[in-house]
């Protein structure tokens, strides 16, 4: 048996209060003198983009401010980001905002040295063979974890398709986490970010993968992410301003970010990626809305490692069988959802007629593959149905536990 894994961490992490200050220390160390800070309007409308731009202007570094970066990012955006950073000259990028922007300025710097269209970098196409300009990461929600991976989502607007570029030419140069950034966030961001976070660590610790024992650092990553974040959300999403609440869940989202991209992911990010590309469905939102019934489904493939997610939620599993204390994971999950208001899938009118689409497309999906549980089409598609067609009271939602 080969049980060799490969960890490499290639992105400088600096995590804390205020860490966002030293992007200007960060710029010029590394001898830049002229920044693209891609964000968005949502960012400069909250006031977060000011202390940035004045910590980059205090070393003399000139900026220009890309803010055209919208949820789901189409490649169009990549596009007119290129661009811009040519005409004006610059030697680097700063990424201010949530997954989209971090994506968006992560994919626009691997554009402006490789060739071709950035779809054609789809996970199975084109590689990249140029590292990039330097990226300094700098999120403003808890959520994707893009801070600090090698990976990006770029919409094909022509297909609605998600596609998933990886490279290790792409991890961010440095990460600034900052905790402070995340006081201002709306309830309802704050928890469909967090519930994202919450699913790459529940998703990456069953994986297909986790499950061969491909990476047990990740485990430790992905583990201890479920615990800060499970035990931390609903104080951050029931008072933003609990600074602790809001440095535990951006240090669950980091660390999952970190663990994640070891093992990959399952079914729920496969159901979700379509819901994005083709209704516009915040990411976060969508697997918030999908990841108890997928858990629900993948339990037999692996009821020691659900228990072990029901246990890390503060769940009590003394006597229980062993697929009962797996199931308590998925009880967890569902009152976290629920304590969190995040909408039903019943919300979005989906068409019926699009749900073949969806669920073809959730095949297709690279996560789909390094899910804990084989999956077909028509398992997708019930999976879609199942969620739905869900009652939205808790009794009922609980039922679906009782029923395995
Ligand atoms: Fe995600």
């Amino acid at each position: 048996m080969n049980d060799i894994f490969t960890y490499l961490a290639s992105t400088k992490l600096v995590f804390g209060k205020d860490a966002s200050k030293n992007v200007g220390e960060e710029l010029s160390s590394r001898g830049h003198r002229k920044t693209m800070v891609v964000t968005d309007k949502g960012i400069i409308k909250a006031g977060i983009l000011e202390h940035i731009l004045e910590s980059i202007a205090a070393k003399n570094i000139e900026y220009v401010v890309y803010d055209e970066v919208p949820p789901n990012p189409p490649s169009v955006t990549v596009v007119k980001g290129v661009e811009i950073f040519r005409k004006q000259n610059c030697d680097s990028l700063v990424a201010v905002g949530g997954g989209s922007v971090m994506d968006a300025c992560k994919t626009i710097g691997m554009m402006t040295v490789n060739d071709g269209d950035i779809n054609e970098y789809d996970i199975g196409g084109k590689t990249f063979e140029k590292r990039g300009p330097d990226v300094i990461t700098i999120p403003t929600t808890s959520g994707t974890g893009s801070e600090v991976t090698q990976w990006a989502v770029i919409t094909n607007e022509k297909t609605h398709w998600k596609s998933s570029i990886g490279s290790p030419l792409m991890a961010p140069t440095v990460a600034l986490v900052d905790p402070m950034l995340t006081i201002g966030l709306p309830p309802s961001i704050t928890a469909a970010t967090g519930v994202d976070a919450l699913t790459h660590a529940i998703e990456a610790y069953t994986t297909r993968d986790a499950l061969n024992g491909a990476h047990p650092i990740a485990d430790i990553y992905n583990l201890q992410a479920i615990r800060l974040i499970s035990s931390n959300l609903r104080e951050a999403y029931a008072r933003g301003e609990n600074y602790e609440a809001r440095k535990n869940v951006m240090l669950g989202s980091t660390l999952a970010g970190i663990g994640f991209p070891q093992v990959g992911l399952g079914n729920t990010h496969a159901l979700a990626h379509p819901l994005g590309g083709h209704y516009d469905i915040a990411h976060g939102v969508a697997n918030a809305i999908l990841l108890p019934y997928v858990m629900k489904f993948n339990l037999i493939a692996c009821p020691g490692r659900f228990a072990d997610i029901a246990v890390a939620m503060g769940e009590n599993i003394e006597g229980l069988s062993p697929m009962e204390a797996a199931e308590k994971a998925v009880v967890a999950v569902q009152r976290l959802v629920k304590d969190t208001n995040i909408p039903s899938l019943k919300s979005f009118n989906i068409k019926d007629s699009d749900w073949s689409i969806l669920a073809e497309d959730a095949l297709k999906d690279m996560n789909s593959q390094t899910n804990p549980r084989k999956t077909t089409y028509k398992d997708l598609l019930d999976l879609f149905h199942q969620a739905n067609n869900a009652d939205e009271s808790i009794e009922n939602i609980s039922n679906l536990t009782v029923t395995v």
